[in-house]
């Protein structure tokens, strides 16, 4: 494995910079590519099928540029099996962390909420790990379709996300949890309004560093970790590249990114 080669990093759009931006300031070595695939985003209310072909397609894009490994920046993505998604690949990929540990660690009552897409909640994923490792929680999962569209369309000062944070918090405020995860890679965008809404008795946990470790735990483990190196950023986008460089700014700092509209058919 060349440690010099790039690592890749996928979302269905550019919820998956959060995590880049975590990625990017743990290991500033690396290079990195990312693929948000702005053309099709959201990812979370469609069909499995259709989404298991997009994911190929990126994968696919990403392994012709010769990167070392891919994470799976997406928890719509993650839910569909990290193993599955990896085909002939060589190299390792890395799904979101579901962030159990970290959820009953923060959470005294043991009342636990989850925010994410509806594919994502449909999994029970999050749940049953939650309980898996403390069978007395209560988890409260809630889907919440209409922040990617608002994220993606950089309506942050739209009435209607204050109006979607009240309504999504609501039935969690009411069965009083004490922690809540972010679990699709978009709401960082918007984690201090969730976290104004709930007040400072809830945590509110964004699995992004615990995905890095897990990213870097298996580079790691393939030898492949850089020690040196000036680690250059590309972002990419399927469609709206300035758009894409618009919210980056949010996360990164994009005045050290280059940003790159591509077509998922050109290798
Ligand atoms: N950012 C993604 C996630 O973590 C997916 C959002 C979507 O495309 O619906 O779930």
């Amino acid at each position: 494995m060349n440690k010099n080669a790039p690592i890749g990093v996928l979302d269905s759009g550019v919820g998956g910079l959060s995590v880049l931006k975590c990625l990017h300031q743990l290991l500033p070595h690396e290079d990195f590519i990312y693929v948000g695939d702005t053309a099709r985003t959201p990812y979370g209310t469609r069909p499995e099928q259709e989404i298991r072909g997009f994911v190929a397609e990126i994968i696919d894009w990403l392994a012709a540029q010769g990167v070392k490994e891919v994470v799976i920046a997406c928890n719509t993505l993650t839910m569909l099996g990290v193993d599955s998604l990896k085909g002939d690949h060589k190299f390792p990929i890395v799904g979101m962390s579901k962030g159990e540990k970290l959820l009953l660690e923060a959470s005294k009552k043991k009342k636990i909420g989850v925010f994410a897409t509806p594919f994502t909640i449909s999994t029970e994923a999050h749940k049953k790990a939650i309980l898996a490792a403390d069978p007395t929680a209560e988890v409260y999962p809630m889907p919440c379709p209409k922040y990617v569209p608002l994220i993606e369309g950089e309506q942050f000062d739209s009435p209607e996300l204050p109006a979607a944070i009240a309504e999504y918090a609501a039935p969690l405020k009411e069965a009083g949890i004490d922690a809540l995860i972010l679990s699709c890679t978009h709401y960082p965008f918007i984690k201090k309004q969730i976290e104004a809404e709930f007040g400072p008795e809830v945590t509110v946990i964004d699995p992004a560093e615990a995905t890095s470790y897990l990213a870097i735990d298996a580079l790691k483990e393939i030898g492949a970790l850089r020690e040196d190196g000036a680690g250059k950023v590309t972002v990419c986008g399927t469609a709206d590249i300035d758009r894409v460089r618009r919210l980056a700014e949010r996360m990164l700092p994009v005045e050290d990114c280059q940003f790159k509209e591509i077509n998922l058919a050109d290798k």
